[in-house]
């Protein structure tokens, strides 16, 4: 490493010395290696994917994207969930195959909603038959096996069915099951609950921390696995008998979650999950190939990809057993996310999706507005990673904050307001990073549906996800509106050039070299979309020229490095009176560059 008087003698400013000493410095930190994490059967980082809803994929190479770009923010293994459909050992062996070929590990985690407990021989035989693949995952030198539920297995008799003496870690509950014949045990209680898998009361709340608290008296010394886990929103109508309507309290978990992580003194992380599209909780790309379970209703547009650019430097943290996130921070990031309504909005004349008649003896059944819906904030979180303390500035619609915010990883929110979401650091007077996200929060009923999941937006912005086609192919069944078209509809957020340079941390890619702000994917060019009233189509067509482009009323249809708006002279423009908030976002950019069109907006 280079020496400050060494770095002096090359001429660099004092300042510049300063950031290069410490990117040096946080690249040097070395993370415990896998080999060792495996060998103490301590410190593994896993996330939970769903076998399930990837029937489509044809190959292993189906499989390359995620299993790299998991390792990319040091996830080490992931844990394939697997049912009993036709499909699953054909792509169990893709995975395996896949995994091998990318450097990264797997194992089966069986899904007792579908494999029986009463079946350990079943269970066994399906351990053996991928335990020697070259991608299994061992710890303590033995395969690693897991679960979703399945109390009532005999861990005993199905690790002798299988003959390969697997470590098993499932998802056994405290009180319902022994922990004679298991290694560990899994925590699914990612999310405060009433402790009846609905959203917690202040009469009724069991924490996620009681949760670990409960499996580690309960487990003694054996291996705990944490669950860590962004949010849950889920809205299904007959799909599943309409059972499946609810949300837990989410906000800003992502961010507190993780700190509880690194003090917490856990042996093993699982994040739930990669991909389970429809209870909002993926922490992978929209893009990642797979199915419809009619989740895309509300995940359309909704990428979480942010989400591991935070997750990164907590994973590296958390390998080393350090409590303190600052060190593994290698870029500078800001990362955020909101709901797209405010909890007020009602959609009722529009979501009728629940109001088939159904049997209501489960005590399951919520129409409209999710059960749970009072325990989500009207928040916009935003995180920021730093390298050295800088000044933020949030903005959602009329409100706003700033913040002076130190190194490391920091958690602020501002209330949520309808209109444009926009975020900006900046340290010594000189812009950092900032920009616009493309999802306006609106008092539209998107789909004319309800739907709690979350928007992530990160700055530099990342490589423009979307959903497929097979990802799409259930969005439209069952709605109640004609406005809603299975096609994405978002661009990837621009950066707002900056008007000052950049400096060169925030000039590096974040994840790829296809996420730096000059993306081609951003867009620079847009419609009114389809369906949208034809009164936004000048708004549309100038806003998305320059990089501004909500989804919802615009769609981009053109991407690239969008240039700079014009100046205007700062005047703030509103919609006209009787015009829906929607357009509020939209006049407040295209006013405020000069361009506000009677009929449309105003300044207000
Ligand atoms: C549940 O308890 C936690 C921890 O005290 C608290 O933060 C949360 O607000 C509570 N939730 C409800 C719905 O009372
Ligand atoms: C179904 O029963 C639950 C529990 O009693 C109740 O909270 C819910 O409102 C009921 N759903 C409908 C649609 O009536
Ligand atoms: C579009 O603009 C016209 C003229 O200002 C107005 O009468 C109409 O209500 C607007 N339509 C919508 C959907 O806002």
């Amino acid at each position: 490493m280079l020496s400050m008087a060494s770095l002096r003698r090359l001429g660099l400013s004092a300042l510049a010395a300063a950031a290069s000493l410490s990117s040096l410095a946080s690249a040097d930190v070395s993370v415990r290696s896998l080999e060792s994490r495996q060998t103490a059967a301590d410190k593994l980082v896993f996330a939970h994917f769903m076998i399930g809803i990837v029937g489509d994929r044809t190959s292993a190479s189906d499989y390359d994207s995620d299993f790299q770009l998991a390792k990319s923010v040091g996830i080490d293994a992931f844990a394939l969930n697997i049912g009993t459909d036709s499909y699953t050992d054909q792509q169990l062996e893709y995975a395996y195959t896949s995994a091998a070929n990318n450097g990264m590990k797997v194992f089966i985690s069986f899904d007792f909603n579908w494999w029986s407990t009463g079946d350990a021989a079943g269970v066994g035989a399906k351990v053996k038959q991928f335990a020697g693949h070259p991608a299994q995952l061992q710890v303590d030198g033995r395969p690693f096996v897991s679960s979703f539920a399945g109390d009532g297995l005999d861990a005993n008799a199905m690790k002798a069915a299988s003959g390969v003496n697997p470590y098993f870690v499932p998802n056994f509950h405290p009180g319902q099951s022994s922990t004679d014949g298991i290694d560990g045990a899994f925590s699914w209680q990612a999310w405060d609950t009433n402790g009846n898998n609905k959203a917690p009361t202040p009469g009724a709340n069991v924490t996620v921390a009681q949760g670990d608290a409960s499996y580690k008296s309960w487990l003694g010394g054996k291996t705990y696995m944490a669950p860590v886990s962004p949010w849950f929103s889920t809205h299904y109508g007959p799909e599943v008998l309409y059972s499946k309507n609810f949300v837990f309290p989410s906000g800003p978990l992502w961010y507190n979650r993780w700190q509880e992580i690194l003090t917490g003194g856990f042996n093993f992380v699982e994040i739930i999950t990669w991909n389970d599209i429809g209870e909002s909780h993926y922490v992978g790309p929209l893009s990642s190939k797979h199915g419809d379970d009619g989740g895309s209703k509300w995940a359309n547009d909704m990428d979480h990809s942010g989400w591991l650019t935070l997750a990164k430097p907590f994973i590296a943290a958390f390998k080393n057993g350090d409590t303190d996130v600052s060190k593994y921070i290698e870029d500078e990031h800001v990362i955020y996310w909101y709901r797209r309504n405010l909890k007020s909005l009602n959609c009722d004349a529009t979501d009728t999706t629940f109001n088939a008649p159904a049997n209501n003896a489960s005590g399951n059944y919520f129409e409209g507005i999710p059960n749970g819906w009072q325990t989500m904030d009207d928040d916009v979180y935003v995180v920021t990673l730093l390298k050295s303390s800088a000044s933020l500035s949030a903005t959602s619609g009329g409100n706003s904050r700033s913040f002076n915010v130190p190194a490391g990883a920091t958690l602020n929110t501002v209330p949520a307001g309808l209109g444009k979401q926009s975020f900006a650091v900046s340290r010594n007077g000189q812009n950092v990073l900032s920009g616009t996200s493309l999802m306006d929060i609106t008092d539209v009923c998107n789909c004319g549906i309800y739907n709690f999941n979350a928007f992530v937006g990160e700055l530099p912005a990342g490589p423009r996800d979307v959903l497929g086609p097979d990802g799409l192919t259930s969005l439209t069944v069952g709605l109640h509106v004609t406005t809603c078209l299975p096609q994405p509809s978002l661009g990837t957020n621009p950066s707002v050039p900056a008007s000052q340079p950049a400096t060169p941390t925030s000039a590096k890619p974040s994840k790829t070299s296809s996420a730096a702000p000059s993306d081609p994917t951003n867009c620079n060019g847009g419609t009114v979309a389809p369906g949208e009233s034809g009164n936004f189509t000048g708004l549309c067509s100038f806003a998305c020229s320059y990089g501004y482009c909500p989804v919802g009323p615009c769609v981009c249809t053109s991407f690239g490095q969008a240039p700079a708006p014009p100046a205007g002279d700062g005047r703030d423009g509103c919609p006209i009176a009787g015009e829906p908030s929607s357009y509020s976002g939209l006049c407040s950019f295209t006013c405020s560059h000069g361009y506000c069109p009677e009929g449309a907006c105003q300044y207000c």
